[in-house]
């Protein structure tokens, strides 16, 4: 694997998956294929099961970890080409970009969306630089439009969990005082439409995501409607994508958040966020300390996921 990105970089997902649990199952096996290579992570925004998870994989192959908080420490950067750079920003991604590949065998970049110009942001300027410019394999630690590693954890631990062989799951948007990104909800849509899954998305109006990641999911406006039979809840919230309210907070209506009266018209579903998760905005108390929530081995399935990846970049190298 050269670049990670989206689903279709990681293959058949069965053969991943059965892989990512082989790695779980003996993670010291392969200390040697890291040896004296190094991995740049490369942060342009705040993490903290990114950072560990990812840290840990790659030490779990061998490897020498050095980690940049672009904002921190290091020369603010441009980002657009043709600016004139009289201001604050004293570096050039341009050339930041290939340096940074000077020091390191791989990076992972985290680069979120800025939520105010949707083409921008769907075309990713950022992380594609990274893979232009750094003469290096480059995988997304999350960028302006995916989550990858997350929804591969996500899988991880569906298959893990799944108690039917063709689950329902259920994506419900829920409320959240601030403007998060897409992320999250279109790569978890583009993994499960990748799978046999039985997948419902569910949201209010005004919140429908682009419909490439949509794909062939069934949305049902009514959130209860779309939980009845539920054997997996995975619950985030998102900005609107549509124009012209890119970006923006339509609603932080609470009679979408996840709670036990929710919970109850499933089949015993099992609760996933991919966190941080704000309680009792997005999920009651008492549904994320159930015994159904499984946010907790979801968030440890990130170290796998992500050592699963790495150790491919490593053997393409
Ligand atoms: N889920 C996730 O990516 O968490 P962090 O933002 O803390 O890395």
């Amino acid at each position: 694997m050269k670049n990670f990105t989206t689903v279709n970089d990681i293959g058949d997902l069965h053969s991943a998956v059965k892989e990512a649990l082989e790695i779980k199952a003996d993670r010291f096996a392969y200390t040697d294929l890291g040896r004296n290579k190094t991995l740049l992570m490369v942060f342009f925004n705040s993490s903290l099961r990114t950072r560990l998870s990812t840290q840990k994989a790659a030490m779990n192959l061998g490897m020498n970890v050095i980690v940049l908080d672009v904002n921190q420490g290091a020369w603010k950067l441009e980002t657009e080409r043709g600016v004139i750079m009289d201001g604050d920003k004293a570096e050039h991604l341009l050339e930041a970009i290939p340096v940074m590949g000077c020091y390191c065998d791989v990076i992972g970049v985290r680069s979120f969306a800025g939520l105010k110009n949707r083409d921008e942001d769907y075309e990713e300027r950022v992380i594609n630089q990274f893979i232009k410019y750094s003469g290096r394999p480059v995988f997304s630690m999350e960028a302006a439009t995916r989550h990858p590693l997350q929804s591969f954890a996500d899988l991880i631990t569906i298959e893990e969990f799944k108690e039917v062989e063709r689950p329902k799951i259920v994506m419900t948007w829920a409320p959240h005082p601030k403007a998060l990104p897409q992320a999250v909800p279109n790569s978890f849509a583009e993994w499960m439409n990748a799978t046999d899954y039985d997948f419902v998305i569910t949201h209010p109006h005004g919140y429908e995501l682009d419909p490439k990641f949509v794909g062939n999911a069934r949305v049902e406006y009514d959130q209860r409607k779309a939980l009845e039979g539920a054997d997996f809840v995975y619950a985030k919230n998102w900005s609107a994508y549509q124009a012209p309210d890119y970006g923006k907070v339509l609603s932080t209506d609470r009679n979408w958040t996840v709670d036990t009266e929710k919970m109850a018209l499933t089949n015993h579903a099992f609760f996933m966020h991919c966190l941080p998760v704000r309680r009792n905005m997005i999920v009651t108390d008492d549904v994320i300390e159930s015994p159904r929530s499984i946010v907790i081995p979801e968030a440890a399935n990130r170290e796998i996921s992500a050592q699963t990846v790495l150790k491919r970049i490593l053997e393409s190298l």
